[in-house]
């Protein structure tokens, strides 16, 4: 009885000093995600010519909507605009901000609690350091994995990801439905720790992980899931 009491007393000294190490508001992961235009538009009836990788956006593992009263403004990032419209475009409504402004209050606001990204400015700009360091557009082109009417084996895209970042990535397709013949490449999530070092998307650094409903709302909006490995993947072309 006393040695399980002094057990539970351990327990408790141990979560309270490692609450004060990871802030509780703080998250501990940041997960670039790159969408695939074809497949995006697929889904959300627009139409892209696109035929690279583009930023959907740069999400901590932990909260949302962070602070409603920082406002998203324009200007800030002035500078980075011509590669934001390149990099991060809005696929659906190209010529507006719109996507930009809620990226930065749903996730921005929330990344802006470390120092190193807490403005509009870090924020943007470390998004787009990490999409042109992460470069997944050479990579899979140099691996000869590109568009096609052929379908690939999803370990091939999962291992020359996983050999070239050293990490676990977390790759998401489009299902038809449950027994179809094929699924379709829509989404790759590259993670980060705190000091933008690639990680395993799976990997949680803190006790405190990120609830299953805030999973479910980040993918929802998309219609996608984890690719199946058993399924052939299709990376579709331009149409
Ligand atoms: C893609 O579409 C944009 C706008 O419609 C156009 O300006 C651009 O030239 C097109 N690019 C290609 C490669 O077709
Ligand atoms: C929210 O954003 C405003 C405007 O940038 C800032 O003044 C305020 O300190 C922020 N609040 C928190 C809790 O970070
Ligand atoms: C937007 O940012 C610019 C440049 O930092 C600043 O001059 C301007 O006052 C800001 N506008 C608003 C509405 O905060």
């Amino acid at each position: 009885m006393r040695s399980y009491s002094l057990f539970l007393l351990c327990l408790a000294a141990a979560l309270s000093s490692a609450s004060v190490i990871l802030s509780p508001h703080m998250w501990s992961k940041l997960i670039l995600t790159q969408q695939w235009p074809s497949t995006f538009c697929a889904m959300e009836h627009c139409h892209s010519n696109i035929s690279y990788w583009t930023i959907h956006g740069l999400w901590p593992d932990k909260g949302m909507d962070c602070n409603s009263s920082w406002h998203f403004n324009s200007s800030e990032i002035e500078d980075l605009l011509p590669d934001m419209e390149k990099s991060w475009p809005n696929l659906i409504k190209p010529s507006s901000s719109a996507f930009w402004k809620y990226e930065w209050h749903k996730h921005g606001t929330c990344a802006a609690q470390a120092a190193s990204l807490n403005s509009e400015h870090k924020y943007f700009s470390k998004a787009l350091e990490l999409y042109h360091k992460v470069d997944l557009n050479s990579v899979l082109i140099k691996y000869d994995i590109t568009p096609s009417e052929k379908y690939y084996k999803f370990s091939q895209i999962e291992g020359v990801l996983e050999n070239v970042y050293g990490i676990k990535p977390k790759i998401q397709c489009v299902h038809q439905s449950k027994n179809a013949a094929f699924q379709t490449l829509g989404q790759i999530e590259i993670c980060f720790d705190p000091d933008f070092n690639p990680l395993d998307c799976e990997k949680q650094l803190t006790m405190d992980t990120i609830p299953q409903g805030n999973w479910v709302t980040l993918d929802q909006a998309s219609g996608l899931s984890v690719c199946d490995v058993d399924t052939p993947v299709y990376y579709p072309p331009l149409p």
